[in-house]
């Protein structure tokens, strides 16, 4: 009885001891999920400069080890606009909306990053031509087309719609990038940088972050002239009235 005893407390004390080591070793080597960096991208499907921005930019995020410390939202609405009946109308017409819903229901039904990401990228690397594609290689085609012939894709297309106009500073174009929060204007081009930059937890940095690419980014290009401005879809309307 006593040995019974004995022998299941050190059983404990080991299994205890092993506790604290896995914990000290996650602790030291993986990023807490409170400690990641939080990135935002508020864009629209149809908008050229979101589609190479998500295709060559974010993927840096997964083909490396930047995604260890990096939250990625991805909030598909853009300059849309919502009625005060909830219809809502997009920058580049009604396509612009359904691929928005696709993806928002693509979200919804991979809701890690590392998985709908690729998906979104497969559709935005080809707009026109996705369909079959994209399904093929990545699945998820019931689930997804559920969601999108369903309320479903309305009330997420809603929720992001909120999240997007309730951005303080507000969004002046798109693609629009926050990081923990803040636009980063016109360092697009050097968002991992930032990322790295941002980082304040434990984990020792992602190596990306020391690579001398990252030192030396260029000057951002002409991103001004590549993005979709929030007005655009107001200048139209008015020059429609004259
Ligand atoms: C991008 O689309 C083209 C066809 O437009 C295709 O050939 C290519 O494999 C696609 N790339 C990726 C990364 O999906
Ligand atoms: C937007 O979201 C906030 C908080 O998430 C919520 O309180 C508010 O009711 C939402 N507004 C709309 C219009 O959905």
């Amino acid at each position: 009885m006593l040995f019974t005893m004995a022998s299941s407390s050190s059983h404990r004390l080991v299994f205890f001891c092993l506790a604290c080591l896995l914990f000290t070793f996650s602790y030291n080597f993986v990023a807490g999920e409170s400690d990641k960096v939080k990135l935002n991208l508020y864009y629209e499907s149809l908008c050229p400069y979101c589609q190479s921005f998500i295709a060559d930019g974010l993927v840096k995020i997964f083909d490396s080890d930047l995604h260890t410390i990096t939250d990625l939202k991805l909030v598909p609405f853009g300059n849309a606009h919502v009625s005060d009946k909830l219809t809502v109308t997009c920058q580049h017409g009604e396509e612009e909306c359904k691929l928005n819903a696709i993806e928002a229901c693509a979200i919804r039904t991979w809701p890690d990053p590392n998985v709908h990401y690729w998906f979104i990228r497969c559709i935005e690397n080809d707009t026109t031509n996705w369909e079959s594609s994209c399904f093929t290689k990545y699945g998820g085609k019931k689930a997804i087309k559920d969601c999108y012939t369903s309320d479903l894709s309305k009330t997420l297309i809603l929720g992001y719609a909120n999240q997007t106009l309730s951005l303080k500073p507000k969004h002046i174009y798109v693609p629009w990038v926050t990081v923990n929060g803040k636009p980063q204007y016109q360092h697009l081009d050097d968002f991992v940088a930032q990322v790295c930059k941002a980082y304040k937890g434990k984990a020792s940095l992602p190596k990306i972050c020391h690579s001398s690419a990252l030192s030396k980014s260029p000057q951002s290009k002409v991103v001004k002239l590549q993005v979709s401005y929030a007005e655009e879809v107001f200048n139209h309307q008015a020059k429609n009235l004259n």
